[in-house]
């Protein structure tokens, strides 16, 4: 699909964002191996989560679905069947790396691919800590996917993950669901902990907060209601809207607020992006609430100052580096981006598509092996852009064309569906 976006003059009203990805995911999942019925209420709408529940429904577990709701009629730790064809996880890397831990602690034999993007992202991340608990993973030329993996008896681990990564600690806290032991994870950084309070919710033994989580095999899982809050990766997009349009007012309600998500607004709050944080008192599981944002006096004032992004502060905002480097180019002092290295390799290399976008507008980047720098106060020219095939680099440019002199086109555009087909048209309701 190619999509025109014509310049925006302001950005004003109230939205409410689709279901985190990443929560969605893990309720899915874990719903599924809990006893009982669970209800999950604004499960996110991407094709991404519409993966998970398909791989769920093909492990033989019955998932009811209508608009945002999302029944799950849990079959137990020991109640998945084995698949009778490949699991297909689509584009979602969270999909088959978490996924992949429940699956290495299974009595039967699975295989788990997806498409032409995520056959060529690296799963050695979980397969070594994985094989470390006795599973038996064979992968393309060692690494990638699809996996093939045959069901065994798992022992519990400790793990230290060369990285900072949410997935590859959700992959070894999954399969230590199915040992007789305790299962620890210690993280050189924090990442997002939505599976600790995710397993904490359906009543696992877990303990977290601090750089070690340890959690008890064999949990007693059961299902229960559960609220998924709005997407703030998804709602970057419009945060950066707001910001980017001189005299916006936008009001981003529900909003997850998870500490361990918001480094975003911290960096941005940092660089004296004017937005007001409203907590929701009533969050019942995961924290939510309202963004109120407001873009600058006039057309001539910086969107925000800039600055620098690097070490363990860019793991925090890993998934938003796509639109932070568009805010960079109308920053005051522009940004810079630095370790990285991971970015090479999401969905695209967005290190490449996000230099390749910014060229098109006439916008100066200079592109590192590990990051980007992008100088400020730049103008946006109208561009024939495209998204690769990847959501945020489709959304990051739909909100960098806003700012253009003239229409720009966005080929590709179909792939903001990977976790938010309703992008689109939220942003001509609020754009103006
Ligand atoms: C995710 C973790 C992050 C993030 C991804 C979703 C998750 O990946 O980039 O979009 O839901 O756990 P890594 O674990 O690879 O850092």
């Amino acid at each position: 699909m190619r999509k025109t976006i014509t310049p925006g003059r302001r950005a004003s009203g109230t939205v409410r964002l689709p279901g985190d990805k990443s929560i969605s995911h893990r309720y899915a999942m874990l719903t599924s191996i809990a006893e009982g019925v669970s209800e999950i209420s604004n499960y996110s709408s991407g094709a991404d989560c519409a993966s998970t529940i398909e791989c769920m429904r093909d492990l033989g577990v019955k998932i009811e679905r209508e608009g945002d709701r999302v029944t799950v009629h849990g079959v137990g730790l020991d109640g998945l069947a084995a698949p009778s064809k490949q699991l297909d996880a689509g584009n979602s890397g969270s999909t088959i790396r978490m996924l992949s831990g429940i699956l290495a602690g299974q009595g039967f034999t699975s295989s788990i691919g997806g498409d032409e993007s995520l056959s060529k992202r690296p799963m050695k991340r979980i397969m070594t800590p994985l094989q470390q608990m006795g599973a038996r993973i064979t992968a393309t030329d060692g690494e990638f996917p699809p996996l093939t993996i045959e069901g065994a008896k798992l022992s519990a681990i400790h793990y230290e993950p060369p990285m900072a990564s949410a997935q590859v600690k959700t992959a070894v806290l999954f399969g230590g669901i199915y040992v007789n032991g305790v299962t620890s994870v210690r993280e050189k950084s924090q990442t997002r902990n939505h599976s600790e309070m995710a397993l904490e919710a359906l009543g696992a033994e877990i303990e977290y907060g601090g750089s070690t989580i340890r959690l008890k095999g064999r949990p007693n899982l059961t299902g229960r209601k559960l609220r998924v809050p709005s997407d703030l990766s998804s709602a970057a997009f419009f945060i950066a809207v707001a910001l980017m349009l001189p005299g916006s007012l936008l009001r981003i309600e529900g909003v997850g607020l998870n500490p361990t998500r918001t480094d975003l607004l911290d960096v941005l709050l940092e660089m004296e992006a004017d937005i007001e944080i409203q907590p929701h008192p009533d969050s019942s599981s995961e924290p939510t609430g309202t963004l109120v944002v407001r873009g600058p006096k006039s057309a001539s004032t910086p969107v925000v100052r800039g600055g620098l992004i690097e070490k363990s502060l860019t793991a925090g905002v890993i998934d938003e580096i796509p639109i932070l480097a568009v805010l960079g180019a109308a920053s005051l002092d522009g940004l810079e981006i630095r370790d990285a290295k991971e970015l090479r390799v999401k969905e695209t290399d967005r290190i490449k598509t996000i230099a390749a976008n910014l060229s098109k507008m006439g916008i100066k980047v200079e592109a590192f092996e590990d990051g980007l720098r992008v100088p400020g106060r730049q103008h946006f020219q109208p561009a024939e852009l495209d998204s690769y095939g990847d959501h945020r680099i489709a959304m990051a440019f739909a909100v960098a064309a806003l700012k253009a002199a003239g229409p720009s086109v966005i080929d590709n555009a179909e792939a903001a569906n990977v976790s938010f087909p309703e992008f689109y048209d939220l942003l001509e309701a609020v754009v103006s």
